[in-house]
């Protein structure tokens, strides 16, 4: 019986690539996640995304195409490498991302975010799959898989690309007058 408790206590000291995220390794990546949007640099988008990383996501890829299904096909992959996010991400101007509400189990995390951008917020809900990279770090695990949606309508507009139905209608009336 001691034997059996020294051998489980031995288990939790040594992690392993079954050990799973904690509190605090959760929050830390939904942080460097909104980090990566706000403020992107390289060597956290190595110490955040795995290689291997696949986002998906049927509102960038609508963002992409300004509505519609072209160029880019909205149920497919919108970034299939660490360096196709990489590279968009350089290119893009930053944008307002706050951390709202995170929920983690043993390798998943779901992030609720908000970016405060003008004149429309934007909420969104991304569920990260997480891999254990790292034994010697304080967060070990790396994101391998994004799934994330949001108010893609409410981004066009303030990119000016979408008007909304209020303000066409509000347009037609004072052409009528
Ligand atoms: C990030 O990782 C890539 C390899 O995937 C490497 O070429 C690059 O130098 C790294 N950048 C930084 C800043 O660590």
């Amino acid at each position: 019986m001691k034997n059996a408790g020294l051998v489980a206590m031995a288990a939790l000291a040594i992690p392993g690539v079954n050990a799973c995220l904690s509190e605090y390794q959760a929050n830390a990546l939904a942080t460097n996640f909104g980090k990566l949007v706000s403020a992107y640099s390289q060597k956290l988008a190595n110490q955040t995304l795995a290689p291997g990383f696949i986002d998906y996501s049927e509102s960038v890829n609508s963002l992409m195409d300004g509505g519609g299904s072209a160029p880019v096909a909205l149920l497919g992959e919108t970034f299939s490498s660490r360096a196709a996010f990489e590279s968009a991400s350089a290119s893009q101007p930053s944008v307002p991302f706050a951390v709202e509400n995170v929920w983690f189990n043993c390798d998943t995390i779901t992030v609720r975010w908000k970016s405060a951008q003008s004149p429309q917020p934007v909420i969104g809900i991304s569920v990260f799959h997480t891999v254990y990279k790292w034994a010697n770090k304080p967060v070990p695990f790396l994101i391998d898989e994004i799934w994330g949606e949001f108010d893609s309508a409410s981004w066009l507009e303030n990119l000016g690309i979408l008007v909304p139905a209020s303000k066409k209608q509000k347009r037609e009336i004072a052409f009528e007058a």
